[in-house]
């Protein structure tokens, strides 16, 4: 979604509001701009464009002031047009808004202040906010209690950030349903979507929560209810992320270094304490009914856990993404809901969990983010410390996740009697070795993975393929390939494609297939069914698997051949061999890696 930034200080503010809005970009990046308070009022300059662009076409650092705001555009309601962009002002020029989320009802808001006279540039629901905040100014309210009055007209979801000509020294803010916090330095305070907008700057910091609003100065800052306007007394926490964690370290993208950090993730992962994972086991085999939840990667990353839920604890949950959830599942008393979030933002996972705790259904969430909204939502939050993951596409996040899952698993395994203490203690051995598996293939085949995305990336038609666990694996990877290289690759059971797609095979239909180990025999046998049936319409078949005889079969275009692992955990080895392919079909058809068309790191709308 968009990001937003704000800093107040007793020193020019200028380029670390530009520095903090450049952190913030993967949350949006059509369009951006900023509003700094000098002795003639907010001066606001903004465009489409990258931020990097846009700073240099307008100028940004050329704006001069100690107080600001800003904005990165993740567009919603209206196209990406600099009009569009924000920061928005009122019609006399001397309040500046940014903002993040959908005000529902601005149809209805703008046509009543239309016909009271308020001039509209733009297109977007934002600008009704600061017209609002106008017009009850001109009723003689005083600023902090009209800012307070149209946060109430709003109806969806906002973080509002204000700066007004008439009061230079306070940033006014606010959150409902839309991530704010703010970050407190020395003489210098700050606000920002997440942390990334001022780690550099301050590790102290103050979570906003839902119907609150904020003051900042300089010296401090006070939250309030947006109900009735009293205090609210907040505990400061340490941010415990590094600013260097979100630096690029000498790698030309974010993606390509947080693939290489998944041996650190999942060691992270296998570090969490073993309390906490059986807390989500006993979760889920105690409720009347449990499900999993996530939507996008973490949909992926949830049906993963639905098939080692299956196969090490012998339970029945299944993975639903968060978007379809309410309407397919009412969860209610008596139930467990287990979502997965990177950002703990993503109003679809949210609005699920919501329900689900108004129906009295107990939650928990396997969460990357540090104090972000799901984190502090549900009944048990189990924190995954992958660190920041920058690039819009989730890599590190979701093998981490995964891996939490699997020891999930196993942990239900032991509470439903599946499996063994000595059956849990080899289980979790194997999975030990992960780390070391992924080294020594990013190490040792990252040249092969590049070479085969040099001779396959212009096939633009593919079916991704997969049977059992590498089902999920295969829909992950073609999520990947879709977001990242913008290739029309289709994720399917290798089983479900004899069921009508298979109509689609010809020699322009590149079909990737996962295949399992040969240990999985019967998996792999029938995944070898697949290939047949592909082969015998004349299709073309590359192949990600692990077998040293398979690798000499003629049914074989192409293929990527991965080191020997047991059966637990090839299919997470699988999916890292994937990553890197769509990383490399990308920079190969020269994509904006980090920055995909259309995305955002986290879609805090409906
Ligand atoms: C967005 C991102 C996806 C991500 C999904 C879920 O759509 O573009 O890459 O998988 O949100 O995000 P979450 O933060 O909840 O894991």
């Amino acid at each position: 979604m968009c990001g937003i930034s704000g800093i107040i200080s007793s020193n020019t503010i200028t380029k670390k509001l530009l520095n903090s809005i450049q952190n913030l970009e993967y949350r949006g990046y059509d369009s951006c701009g900023m509003a700094i308070i000098n002795s003639h009022g907010p001066v606001i300059r903004k465009n489409i464009g990258h931020v990097a662009d846009v700073a240099e076409k307008e100028l940004f650092l050329s704006m001069d002031g100690y107080v600001g705001i800003a904005h990165t555009r993740w567009a919603t309601h209206g196209g990406v047009t600099p009009a569009n962009a924000h920061p928005h002002a009122n019609c006399d020029g001397s309040i500046a808004v940014v903002h993040n989320g959908i005000i529902s009802n601005y149809l209805d808001l703008k046509q009543t202040l239309i016909k009271k006279r308020h001039h509209f540039i733009s297109e977007t629901d934002s600008e009704v906010i600061p017209h609002l905040i106008e017009e009850y100014r001109k009723g003689g309210m005083p600023l902090e209690s009209a800012f307070s009055a149209a946060l109430k007209e709003l109806e969806g979801s906002f973080a509002v950030a204000m700066v007004a000509y008439e009061e230079p020294g306070r940033i006014f803010c606010a959150k409902h349903e839309s991530p704010l916090i703010i970050g407190l330095g020395n003489n210098e305070n700050y606000l920002g979507s997440d942390f990334n907008a001022f780690i550099e700057y301050t590790k102290d910091a103050v979570v906003m929560d839902d119907g609150e609003y904020a003051i900042i100065s300089n010296e401090g800052y006070a939250i309030k209810r947006i109900g009735d306007g009293s205090p609210v007394l907040k505990k400061v926490m340490q941010i415990e992320w590094d600013a260097e964690m979100s630096k690029k370290g000498g790698f030309p993208h974010y993606m390509l270094k947080e693939i290489y950090e998944q041996p650190e993730t999942v060691n992270k992962a296998l570090a969490i304490s073993q309390e906490a994972i059986i807390s989500l086991a006993r979760g889920l085999v105690d409720s009347r009914r449990a499900f999993l939840t996530g939507v996008g990667t973490t949909f992926y990353a949830a049906q993963i856990g639905q098939y080692y839920l299956a196969s090490e604890a012998g339970l029945s949950i299944p993975a639903i993404s968060s978007d379809e959830f309410l309407e397919s599942t009412p969860a209610g008393e008596g139930d467990f809901v287990l979502a997965v979030s990177q950002s703990g933002e993503t109003y679809d996972t949210l609005r699920v969990l919501r329900e689900a705790k108004n129906r009295k259904a107990k939650t928990a969430a396997i969460v990357n983010v540090i104090g972000s909204t799901m984190a502090r939502l549900v009944d048990t939050t189990v924190m995954q410390g992958s660190g920041p993951e920058i690039c819009v596409i989730s890599t590190k996040a979701a093998l981490a996740q995964m891996v939490i899952l699997i020891r999930t698993a196993i942990e239900a395994g032991i509470i439903t009697g599946k499996l063994t203490p000595a059956d849990r203690k080899a289980k979790l051995k194997q999975l030990e070795t992960l780390p070391g598996l992924i080294s020594d293939f990013l190490n040792e085949h990252s040249a092969f993975v590049h070479n085969l995305a040099k001779r396959q990336a212009h096939h633009h038609n593919w079916l991704y393929l997969g049977r059992g666990k590498y089902y999920p694996i295969a829909l992950e990877a073609a999520l990947k390939v879709k977001e990242v290289a913008y290739l029309h690759t289709e994720g399917m059971p290798a089983g479900f494609l004899k069921h009508g797609t298979i109509a689609l095979i010809d020699e322009k239909l590149k079909c990737l297939v996962f295949v399992p180990t040969e240990k999985e025999h019967e998996l792999y046998k029938m995944t070898m069914s697949s290939i047949e049936e592909i082969k015998a319409r004349g299709g073309s078949v590359v192949a990600i698997h692990s077998s040293r005889a398979f690798a000499k079969s003629p049914l074989l275009d192409d293929q990527l051949l991965l080191p020997s692992a047991p059966p637990l955990v090839m299919p997470l080895v699988a999916l890292v061999a994937s990553q890197l392919l769509s990383y490399f079909f990308a920079t190969t058809l020269g994509r904006n890696v980090d920055k995909p068309r259309a995305l955002a790191k986290s879609v805090t709308v409906a």
